[in-house]
């Protein structure tokens, strides 16, 4: 049997062997996470330069996507939901439009009416879109899939590319589909110069209950003053590109 001296010197090996490998564990779960967090990093840096590439095929100054990311976050948080999907829904609704890159220049500048053909061109982006964004399971691009499917949808179950109605749309889609129409308006577009934001949330008003959840566009309505406001001062103070994706980190 051993003495009390030489079982108190085995526990104390024994402790410390194990005091090292949870210590051994924290370390590489540790790297594990910042490896995790730079590869989310990475691809969402790549996803952004594919979305604003194209977005610059039909705004010249790629502003767009920034300013539809911080209203989508606006009026999420408006419309009752937390913080950190707002923050979200703000990541993922740059990437809406990312299925452009599949569309000719010659369909999207087209000024006017869609022929039968250019229609169905132009209605598949949202499927490409959802196509190049759905492969990865990381919840951001999970949710930019999905707003890239939907946000053509409508409210009356007109919209494209599924016809879906009402709440079978998701809320991301409902949401971004709002503040891209207002914000789509109010910007100078190749085939036509901005609307006034007058003119531009009486056309959405007009809308609210056939193309967009009504709910959503009264909340948008009620808050239009702090969406303006903030719109402006994007457009005044556009962050550069590093900062969007900064901004982003250690929130994967
Ligand atoms: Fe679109
Ligand atoms: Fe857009």
């Amino acid at each position: 049997m051993l003495d009390t001296g030489t079982e108190l010197s085995f526990d104390q090996a024994a402790l410390a062997q194990m005091e090292c490998l949870v210590s051994d564990l924290r370390r590489m779960y540790r790297e594990r996470n910042d490896a995790l967090r730079e590869v989310t990093r990475a691809h969402h840096e790549a996803l952004l330069r594919l979305a604003l590439a194209a977005d610059f095929k039909d705004d010249d100054t790629g502003v767009h996507i920034v300013r539809l990311g911080y209203l989508a976050e606006a009026l999420a948080l408006a419309m009752g939901q937390s913080v950190a999907e707002a923050a979200m829904l703000r990541r993922a609704a740059p990437m809406h439009d990312i299925g452009k890159i599949g569309v000719p220049d010659d369909v999207l500048k087209k000024p006017g009416v869609f022929n039968a053909q250019e229609r169905t061109v132009m209605n598949q982006h949202p499927l490409i879109g959802a196509e190049i964004l759905g492969r990865s399971r990381v919840p951001l691009f999970q949710l930019a899939a999905e707003v890239a499917l939907t946000h053509h949808e409508r409210w009356d179950g007109q919209g494209y590319p599924r016809g879906l109605a009402g709440e079978d749309i998701p809320i991301s889609g409902r949401i971004v589909s709002v503040v891209d129409f207002f914000d789509a308006l109010t910007m100078d577009r190749c085939y036509r110069a901005a609307l006034s934001d007058d003119v531009a949330l009486r056309m959405l008003a007009e809308r609210r209950g056939t193309a967009f959840d009504p709910a959503v566009v009264d909340v948008f309505l009620a808050h239009a003053g702090r969406m303006i406001a903030l719109r402006d001062s994007i457009n005044h103070n556009p962050p550069c590109f590093e900062e969007l994706v900064e901004h982003d980190q250690g929130m994967s």
